[in-house]
């Protein structure tokens, strides 16, 4: 009798949770909770399509430079669904989406058939904090900001990650600006109501990296007042391959007894061994004590085709006309692994209480040269302001030019040193903590301030503001103030930290026509009152993500592997 009132209980759960909102997760101490209390496990797989990779010197990662909207593919979710609840996954990842598109139908879909949703805020190429010269600037942040925005009002967004592998083992430069990152999205999002997740997604290395850059996502920054922490920590882990001994994951669960937020596998499934398929034995372990007392759960990489080093993946194979899914036995063995796994339920929430936070990993010079000082919040206003009062600007020559602005910024600062003035405004460095009163502007806004400096250093001969046409004078500009001056003027608080705004609307990409230059913001089809209300110029939407970039992040996870 006990027995049949259970099933039915539970089979009246399963109902609602497919009709209804999902149950919100959140985190307390190093755990996640449903909001009905039911301690709250990852239990699912990558859905990203690999993007295109250009090999070549410049890109010593192969990372790829393309990437396709997965959920912004109608059609591709209704055929995935029903091979996702196969899986019995409750969650998923996407590496890149485009905030501009309609996302409802795949959301809906995965959202009615009780899965979360993990997404990476990142998009290729110039989409990310990058790993060796990095930013956190208002051209990334806005980025983010409009990818939550577009997602904020799905139910079951579970998490944003704010860069996926941006740290090596012998490049840890980046740590401080994907920890603004995190403590900038988080502010952000608390100011909109949201209880979904920050997340970071790390590749793992040798112990003492994966240690230091852990505790530095989730040390105790109290002392400088800001909540500057992730909410959870992915680890991108392939050491159990096969059937490996149930004693892989010891020495790692150990490292990871005490840590302060929630941790879980963001990629998993080796194939390194060539299984051939994947066994998955992993699964039991990790969804068991003592990895549950540690980790909640984690996500199997990867549902479509992904090839890395000569190992794929993938699990579903497309059809070519993209209508059909055929599955593979790695695909067969997950299934039945990841549905034969019960959650555990403890501790209770009520006993999860909080871990003491750490304090930050010291900076050392050999094992982790990082500051501990955190860059300022990226200001939009200070910045557009900035642009404004600039003499001589960029103008774009074609909407795809973040690459040459990359160049051109090396070209410029070239220039200025020969000149005898000085490029320090621009750069931050994490090693250091020294971050340059612009260093948080958009690329664009950096480049046409070293233009600026170097028209002003030669006097303001017409000719010294040219760069090969890449330049032009700026008429607005207030007359005979310098680019210093101005950088002080407006940046008058050069490291504050303080809740973003939402993002200015984001203008169509077009080329900069400085005797069009006036507030009404040529080129705004939009009827946007944005250029007019002073908070976000036109410069300051210009550079900005969505018309800039290509490509994708689509996680040197990818490449990585080991
Ligand atoms: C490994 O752990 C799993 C889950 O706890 C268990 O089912 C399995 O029997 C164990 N295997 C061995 C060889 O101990
Ligand atoms: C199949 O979908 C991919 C994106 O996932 C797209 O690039 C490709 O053009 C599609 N092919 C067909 C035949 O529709
Ligand atoms: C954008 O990315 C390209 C390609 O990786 C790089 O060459 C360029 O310097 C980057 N631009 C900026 C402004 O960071
Ligand atoms: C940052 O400073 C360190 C220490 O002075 C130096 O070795 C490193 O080259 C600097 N990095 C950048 C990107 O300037
Ligand atoms: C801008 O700079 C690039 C790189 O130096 C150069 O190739 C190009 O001709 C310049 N001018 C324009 C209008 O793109
Ligand atoms: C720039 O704006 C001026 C004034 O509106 C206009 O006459 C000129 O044609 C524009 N140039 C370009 C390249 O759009
Ligand atoms: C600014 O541009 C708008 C529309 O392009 C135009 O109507 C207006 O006269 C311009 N104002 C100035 C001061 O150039
Ligand atoms: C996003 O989609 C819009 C509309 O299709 C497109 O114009 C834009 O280039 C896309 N952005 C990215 C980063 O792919």
């Amino acid at each position: 009798m006990l027995n049949v009132l259970g099933l039915a209980a539970t089979a009246l759960l399963v109902s609602v949770a497919t009709v209804g909102a999902l149950p919100k997760v959140s985190r307390t101490g190093k755990y996640l909770f449903t909001e009905n209390g039911a301690r709250f496990f990852i239990k699912g797989i990558a859905y990203q399509t690999q993007g295109i990779v250009i090999s070549g010197p410049n890109n010593p990662l192969n990372q790829p430079s393309t990437f396709v909207d997965n959920l912004a593919d109608s059609a591709a979710c209704a055929r995935d669904v029903p091979f996702l609840q196969k899986l019995g996954v409750n969650a998923i990842r996407a590496y890149s989406v485009n905030s501009s598109l309609d996302h409802d139908s795949c959301m809906g879909a995965l959202s009615s058939a009780g899965i979360y949703v993990i997404l990476d805020l990142t998009l290729p190429l110039n989409g990310s904090v990058d790993t060796t010269q990095p930013a956190w600037s208002t051209n990334t942040l806005d980025q983010y900001l409009r990818t939550v925005d577009a997602f904020e009002k799905y139910d079951n967004i579970l998490a944003y990650n704010i860069g996926n592998e941006v740290m090596g083992p012998k490049a840890t430069q980046a740590a401080p600006f994907i920890t603004a990152a995190a403590r900038d999205i988080r502010a952000y999002l608390n100011s909109i109501s949201s209880s979904a997740l920050v997340g970071y997604a790390a590749i793992d290395g040798p112990s003492a990296f994966v240690d230091d850059t852990a505790n530095y996502l989730a040390c105790d920054r109290s002392a400088t007042s800001a909540t500057a922490s992730i909410d959870l920590f992915g680890l991108n882990n392939y050491e159990w391959c096969g059937d490996a001994a149930n004693t892989t994951f010891d020495a790692m669960n150990a490292r990871f007894a005490n840590y302060e937020v929630a941790a879980y596998f963001s990629e998993f499934g080796s194939e390194n061994c060539n299984p051939n398929p994947r066994v998955w034995t992993e699964i039991p372990v990790m969804f068991s004590a003592p990895m549950t007392n540690v980790w909640s759960g984690g996500l199997a990489f990867s549902y479509f085709s992904a090839l890395s080093k000569g190992h794929e993946f993938g699990m579903a194979v497309v059809s070519a006309d993209n209508t059909s899914i055929t599955t593979n036995g790695d695909f067969d063995n997950l299934a039945a692994k990841f549905n034969a796994v019960s959650f555990a339920n403890s501790p209770p929430q009520a006993s999860a209480t909080s871990v003491s936070p750490t304090a930050c990993p010291a900076s050392d010079a050999a094992a982790w040269p990082v500051a501990t000082v955190l860059p300022p919040t990226p200001d939009d206003a200070a910045c557009g302001c900035l642009a404004n009062a600039l003499s001589c600007v960029f103008q774009p020559p074609s909407p795809d030019y973040m690459e040459l602005v990359g160049s051109l910024i090396g070209v410029a600062c070239g220039l200025v040193l020969q000149a005898g003035g000085s490029c320090v405004d621009i750069m931050s460095n994490g090693t250091t903590g020294t971050y340059g009163v612009l260093a948080m502007c958009d690329p664009t806004i950096k480049l046409s301030y070293l233009f600026s400096s170097y028209y002003e250093l030669n006097h303001r001969a017409s000719l010294a503001c040219d760069f090969s046409g890449n330049a032009t004078l700026n008429s607005a500009a207030p007359p005979a103030l310098g680019a210093s001056a101005a950088a002080t003027s407006c940046i008058p608080s050069p490291s504050a930290i303080f809740t973003p705004p939402a993002p200015p609307v984001l203008l169509p990409v077009a080329p900069h026509n400085a005797s069009a230059s006036n507030t009404s913001g040529s080129g705004s089809g939009s009827g946007s009152s944005q250029p007019g209300n002073g908070a976000a110029p036109r410069w300051a939407s210009m550079g900005m993500g969505l018309g800039a970039v290509v490509g994708c992040v689509l996680g040197g996870a990818l490449w990585t592997l080991a």
